[in-house]
């Protein structure tokens, strides 16, 4: 177990990781790097809506495991931050749609009215657009100190993490599942690790291409964040049901009355927790190879269970 409340370890080990302090740093950072990301322009009013909710705060729990994953590696923050902000940008466009009266039809995300209740349902969906636009456009553009090949690369696993193929898979089985009775297990672990699991799992995987890790180290990575990916979704679920709308920022409760296929509601509270619990023992299994140095990492994992938002 990692102690996050900054003390020293005793035994004169390196001292225990102090994960809070360490996520209000990053976060503080990428939100910096996201506001430089995209400034005002013309049509001010597309900007201005992209601007609201990439900038309405969130955990920016994505870009925070690009960057850590990339040090991990032996790469800079540096090197990674304009991935880590194109990887907020695309989780953003996804929260936008997401939350769209054709999809979700949610009224708030993080402690706001939702993009189209504010700019109109039309800007809502070009806001989504023009990040999902941006994103590509900023990390080809903005990457430096990286051989462009690994650039290419993560380009190349962006659109395919974003699209039918990922993402936008995952939303398409998701919507067609609302209100059925008979979801079988499989069916929602591939809407899980499809909208959620493979943009988690490409923060993961771009800050090990960044830094130039080997295929093998690649690919220990990648079962760290799919376990990971599998288990923030569930505690997503698990969530929607115990915390509140202050908590979460979003409507609580949404899930059972649009009849959502979700863990809990295929087998129970507790067996979900549980679940979620074993996949984050596996994901820290992946990382005993990489030692101290995997700290970051580790207490990211476990930061998704224990969150309460
Ligand atoms: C919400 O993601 C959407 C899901 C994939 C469950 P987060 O819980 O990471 O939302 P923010 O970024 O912190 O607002
Ligand atoms: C989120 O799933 C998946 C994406 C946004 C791609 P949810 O629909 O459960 O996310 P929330 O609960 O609205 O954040
Ligand atoms: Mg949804
Ligand atoms: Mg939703
Ligand atoms: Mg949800």
């Amino acid at each position: 177990m990692v102690a996050t409340d900054g003390r020293p370890a005793p035994n004169g080990e390196s001292p225990a990781f102090d994960l809070s302090t360490y996520l209000k740093e990053r976060k503080a950072q990428v939100e910096a790097a996201l506001d430089r990301s995209l400034p005002l322009g013309y049509p001010e009013k597309i900007y201005e809506a992209m601007r609201y909710s990439l900038l309405a705060g969130g955990k920016r729990l994505r870009p925070i495991l690009c960057l850590a994953t990339c040090e991990l590696m032996g790469g800079t923050m540096e090197m990674a931050m304009p991935t880590a902000c194109a990887l907020e940008m695309l989780h953003t466009m996804s929260l936008i749609h997401d939350d769209l009266p054709a999809m979700d039809n949610d009224d708030y995300r993080r402690g706001k009215l939702t993009n189209h209740k504010v700019y109109g349902e039309d800007m809502a969906i070009l806001a989504g657009d023009g990040l999902l636009a941006y994103a590509f456009e900023y990390v080809a553009t903005q990457t430096q100190g990286v051989p462009a090949e690994r650039v290419l690369q993560v380009i190349a696993r962006l659109g395919r993490t974003v699209g039918a193929a990922g993402l936008v898979g995952g939303q398409v089985v998701d919507l067609e599942s609302e209100g059925k009775s008979d979801i079988q297990e499989e069916t929602l672990h591939y809407i899980h690790t499809h909208k959620t699991g493979a943009l988690l799992e490409t923060c993961v995987v771009c800050g090990g291409i960044l830094a130039g890790a080997t295929d093998a180290d690649i690919e220990r990575l990648s079962r760290y964040a799919q376990n990971i990916g599998l288990a923030f979704q569930i505690i997503d679920d698990i969530l929607d049901i115990t915390a509140t709308q202050e908590e979460l920022g979003k409507t609580a409760g949404k899930d059972l009355q649009a009849q959502k296929a979700t863990y809990p509601s295929l087998w129970g509270l507790e067996a979900s927790k549980a679940k979620a619990q074993e996949l984050i023992e596996e994901a820290i299994a992946q990382l005993e190879p990489f030692g101290e140095r995997s700290q970051p990492l580790i207490a990211l994992a476990n930061f998704i269970t224990a969150r309460t938002y």
